[in-house]
Parts: structure tokens; C-alpha cells; sequence
């Protein structure tokens, strides 16, 4: 098997250390640890009876639910098997213009959507230190795909910081996958009806735990959503994702604990991470660090593996930060506390 471009392989990671999946304690994929909510087995099995029947092709009903989440009008929502499924679309759009400015370092996925159309790509680098990132062109033939928060850094922007420059571009993707995890977002999705070419992403399976079902949605203007339904199939979300979809949105007591686990944990394993001779945390809003390691990553990550059953994330699949870089998932407290003990382990 060939080494993951994404996080979350722990077949790969298994197949490594000659265990079973179950058995790797999985850093490497940004998921909420508290989840998913309790609905979702009711859900479940609700959906399953629902089996027989083709999914509703316009998901009236998880539309006009994540519609009233959002106070917007059902036909301003496109649903789709997970961010990584919509990013396919607007890459196709994108690729019409006559360039895409990218941020980097860049979810890798963006690249793949990219390159399937042949889209001119120009990487915008983000400095690392100031947060800054400078667009060599602008114009209404020029694309933005932006990350908000960020992967990897977790750096957030502000509403005021993004808005000046949405008028400056023919389309600007924001993907938003992470944003669910801040208790006071800095979410554009209130600006989308004064701004038709703005398209805001959103990710269901990070914050309710749900990866494996794969769902997500697009808001954006109902002109652009419904050319982008035209181009794929008629029916990208099952039956399953739908029902569930719709009962874990509803929960917000998980909503609540997950912010309130994240504020009390975030520091605590921020903290620890940093007074490790060899390791230095990034600041983050969200569920995960990016961290700088003096050993080379691949070879810990294998050492993780092979003595801890532990998988971090590497980030050879962010170009710019090549081999000395590290990604981890903010998890429960004694599995954070397992982690920082074997990197402690491993400190020469
Ligand atoms: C920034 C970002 N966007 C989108 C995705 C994909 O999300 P989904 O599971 O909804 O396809 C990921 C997954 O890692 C991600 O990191």
C-alpha cells in the first residue's frame, strides 16, 4: 500500500504494523471525539427501513433543515457526499477561469478536484508566522479557493478580514469543513445572498464524528448550485446520510459539550505538546495542531506506529512543509496523554 495523501488510513497504518484497523489510535484524521451524537444509532436504524426506496433526488427535507440552521431559503443549499464530493464541482467552475489562486499549505484534495479539469493553479503561499497571504492577481477571471479554518495550521480569519477581498474575484470557494468546532464562528455563510460569487462549504463528518457516512453541503447562489447539480449524478447522498443528517444537526447539546470539551482540552494538550524538547505546537482555533518536529516525521511515524499503535499525520502532502512537520487531532485527555508519553519516548 502506498503511503496516504490524506489522514484517516489506518488500513494503511494496520496493514504496517500487522494489527486490525480497529486497533490504531488515530490522530491523523481531525475528528470530534465526543461523537457521533446518540441520535444517530435511532437514525440509523430508522434509515435502514428506508432502504428499499431511492433517496428524495432534492433532499427536500435535510435541505430545509440545515436552510433554517443557517436562516436561508432551501434552494441556497446543495448537498453532497461529503465536502471532497462538491469540491469536484467547483473545481469545474473554477477551472473555467482564467486562473485559481490557492492558498497554500492546501488540503490535498483541492489539487486533485483541480487538476481534473486542468485548471491554471497559482499557489499564494501563507506565511507561516504573520497569517498573511498575498494574491499576485486579482479580477473577475481570477478564482479563490480559500480554507477557513485552516488545514493544516488551524489559523482562523475574520469575517472583516475576508470581506474586503470577496469583490475582487469572479468566484471564491471558502471551505469552511472546521468551522462547526467554534462555538463563535467566523463564518461568511451570512454574506452569501450580497455576494453571488461566493460559495461557502461545510463539512458534516469532522464536528459529528460521522466520516464514514460522507456528507456535506454547498451554500452558495441557487443559479450556481442548481448548474452544479446538472453535472453529477441524481442522487449523491444516500438514504442513510440524509436521515442522519438530519437528527445529529438537531442536537445541540452535543453542539454544546463539543465546544465546551474543546476549550478545556486544547490548551491543556497544547501545553504538553510544547514543553517536549523538539516540538513546537502551532497556535490553533480548532481540533488539531501542526507541529514542527526536529526528528523527521516519516521515520517517528513509523516508530508510532510500530511500538504505540499511535498514527499521526504527516504532511508530505503539503508540499511546502515538507518532512519536519506533523499533524495531530485534538482527542480525549488520556489519549492525549498517551501520545505525549510516546513522544516523549521517542526524544533523543
Ligand atoms: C479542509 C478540508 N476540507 C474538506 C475535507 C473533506 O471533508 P468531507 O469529509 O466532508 O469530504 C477535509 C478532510 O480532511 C478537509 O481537511
Amino acid at each position: 500500500m502506498s503511503r496516504p495523501t490524506h489522514g484517516g488510513n489506518r488500513d494503511w497504518a494496520a496493514n504496517l504494523v500487522g494489527c486490525s484497523a480497529s486497533e490504531i489510535l488515530d490522530f491523523s484524521a481531525s475528528i470530534n471525539p465526543l461523537g457521533p451524537p446518540k441520535g444517530l444509532w435511532k437514525a440509523l436504524e430508522e434509515s435502514v427501513k428506508e432502504l428499499s426506496h431511492y433517496p428524495d433526488p432534492n433532499y427536500v427535507k435535510l435541505r430545509a433543515a440545515l436552510a433554517d440552521k443557517h436562516t436561508l431559503s432551501p434552494n441556497w443549499i446543495l448537498l453532497g457526499n461529503g465536502v471532497a464530493e462538491i469540491l469536484t464541482w467547483a473545481a469545474r467552475e473554477l477551472s473555467g477561469l482564467t486562473r485559481v489562486n490557492l492558498i497554500t499549505p492546501a488540503f490535498a484534495d483541492y489539487r486533485r478536484a483541480l487538476s481534473a479539469f486542468n485548471a491554471n493553479v497559482v499557489a499564494c503561499p501563507l506565511d507561516l508566522e504573520t497569517g498573511i497571504w498575498h494574491s499576485v492577481e486579482v479580477g473577475k477571471e481570477v478564482g479563490l479557493l480559500l480554507n477557513n479554518p485552516h488545514n493544516p495550521t488551524g489559523m482562523l480569519s475574520t469575517v472583516d478580514e475576508i470581506l474586503p477581498i470577496l469583490g475582487d474575484y469572479g468566484l471564491v470557494i471558502i471551505d469552511e469543513a472546521f468551522m462547526d468546532f467554534l462555538e463563535e464562528p467566523q463564518s461568511l455563510i451570512p454574506w452569501v445572498e450580497q455576494f453571488p460569487n461566493l460559495v461557502i462549504l461545510r463539512s458534516l463528518t469532522k464536528f459529528y464524528s460521522i466520516p464514514g457516512l460522507r456528507l456535506g453541503y454547498a451554500i452558495g447562489h441557487p443559479d450556481r448550485l442548481k448548474l452544479w447539480q446538472q453535472w453529477r449524478d441524481p442522487w449523491p447522498v444516500s438514504t442513510v446520510a440524509d436521515i442522519v443528517g438530519r437528527s445529529v444537526i438537531k442536537d445541540h447539546d452535543f453542539q454544546k459539550r463539543s465546544w465546551l470539551w474543546l476549550q478545556s482540552s486544547s490548551p491543556v494538550f497544547f501545553n504538553k505538546l510544547n514543553k517536549i524538547e523538539g516540538f513546537t505546537a502551532r497556535k490553533s482555533s480548532v481540533n488539531f495542531f501542526l507541529v514542527h518536529s526536529r526528528l523527521a516525521v516519516p521515520e517517528l511515524q513509523e516508530k508510532l506506529l510500530l511500538e504505540h499503535k499511535i498514527l499521526i499525520r504527516d504532511c508530505l502532502s503539503f508540499e511546502e512543509l515538507g518532512e519536519h512537520y506533523l499533524r495531530v487531532a485534538i482527542r480525549s485527555d488520556q489519549e492525549n496523554q498517551y501520545l505525549i508519553r510516546a513522544l516523549e519516548n521517542h526524544v533523543v
